[in-house]
């Protein structure tokens, strides 16, 4: 039975596209709805909304629930519509009057921002100490390696003497300005929209939305009902865009190691673990994992693009548009907290192959030393230039 129940049937065909693929996503929101269910009944029973044995029956339902989660057991089935239905339904089941009261002075609205705001939370967590293990795996090939010489290449062309410490360099550097812009992400989603109900508040109840947001850990509230509902997609493509963000370091690193790694140069050692083969050509030991990582930057674009398309001209207010917005918001976490992973691993055990990069450190590399080196001596810089460059004209 869905929560707006009022006796009449909806049609089998609309009832399964409008739930759509909501009792699968879900399923990650869980334990986070039954969090924030947990601190609202607390606030009723502050409230005098609900007794003391109610709530008691309530905080055990829920912890029954979080348990059967954790077990994969905790089912959402289609006639629930969706997480909240769910878990009322089953507090109806257990906990009588009590679960038919759970839903004062909220709604699923606010209830959904809720849980993914939650949700959010605790994946950015996950995403900065991802961000910083792979920091570490940089860190340590720089270690082993950094003082090789390496060609550095505009235009893919060999322009200036460098070294892994700084072609890797780059990327640890990045991963902290990432950091900077997961943080100031962190700091938007860090605001508890429970108790903004539909978006107009609540009538006649006084909810402490304070004390609610401060129970969720919630730095604060916020304040217009609307805004909530405003903020919904919004926020999470910030997050998106934090993740492409993320990922296009990675397309990026991982360009480098398929090129660097390529027989021709040869810079790089990707060893058999890492290398998947060919079905037809025996000898083949292919860089699948990093280009797929380059392609994931590709693919959250692509997300982050669908999710604030979902979210444009819609008046101001809920919409079920908005119920899209959750899938780009999974992919693009998975797939961000994935490649980090993998390139963790992936940079944990190349090799840099020393020989092959100090072989390639030719002549050409050194042409701007050498004009420095006149200008050193008086020479202006553009007659320097011009007498360095005369010897590889034609060359
Ligand atoms: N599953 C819905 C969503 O994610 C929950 C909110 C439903 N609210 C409503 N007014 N129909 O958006």
């Amino acid at each position: 039975m869905t929560l707006w129940d009022k006796g009449y049937a909806l049609d089998e065909t609309v009832a399964r596209f409008t739930v759509q693929n909501d009792p699968v996503l879900d399923r990650r929101l869980v334990r986070y709805d039954c969090r924030a269910s947990l601190v609202h009944a607390e606030m009723l029973a502050r409230q005098g909304l609900l007794s003391a044995a109610e709530l008691d029956a309530l905080r055990q339902a829920l912890a029954e629930i979080v348990r059967q989660d954790e077990q994969g057991a905790f089912a959402i089935r289609t006639a629930d519509e969706d997480v909240h239905t769910a878990i009322e339904r089953f507090l109806t089941e257990r906990c009588g009057e009590a679960g038919r009261k759970i839903h004062t002075a909220r709604s699923r609205n606010d209830q959904v921002l809720t849980a993914i705001r939650l949700y959010e939370k605790h994946e950015l967590g996950a995403i900065r100490q991802k961000l910083a293990s792979f920091r570490g795996a940089l860190a340590e090939l720089i270690g082993r390696s950094g003082d090789v010489p390496l060609p550095g290449y505009t235009h893919m062309r060999r322009a200036m003497p460098a070294s892994v410490a700084l072609w890797l360099g780059c990327f640890v550097e990045s991963s902290f300005d990432d950091e900077r812009l997961l943080e100031a992400t962190l700091q938007l989603v860090d605001q508890s929209p429970l108790g903004t109900a539909a978006g107009f508040g609540v009538p006649l109840i006084d909810v402490d939305r304070a004390g609610t947001a401060r129970a969720l850990g919630f730095a604060r509230v916020q304040s217009n009902p609307l805004y909530a509902q405003l903020s919904r997609g919004k926020l999470e493509s910030t997050v998106v865009h934090l993740c492409t963000q993320i990922l296009f370091d990675l397309n990026r690193l991982a360009s480098d190691l398929i090129l660097f790694g390529m027989t021709e140069l040869g810079f790089v050692v990707l060893p058999d673990a890492l290398c998947t083969g060919s079905s037809i050509m025996p000898q083949k030991k292919n860089p699948d994992v990093l280009e797929l990582v380059r392609a994931k930057y590709h693919v959250v674009l692509g997300e982050e693009a669908k999710l604030k398309g979902i979210i444009g001209n819609l008046m101001s207010g809920y919409h079920r548009d908005l119920q899209l917005t959750k899938e780009p918001l999974f992919v693009s976490i998975d797939s961000t907290e994935e490649c980090l992973d993998v390139m963790a691993v992936v940079l944990g055990s190349i090799g840099i192959d020393e020989q092959r990069c100090r072989a390639a450190m030719s002549d050409e590399l050194y042409a701007t030393e050498r004009a420095y080196a006149l200008v050193q001596q008086g020479t202006p810089f553009r007659d320097a230039y011009r007498q360095i460059g005369r010897r590889f004209v034609g060359r």
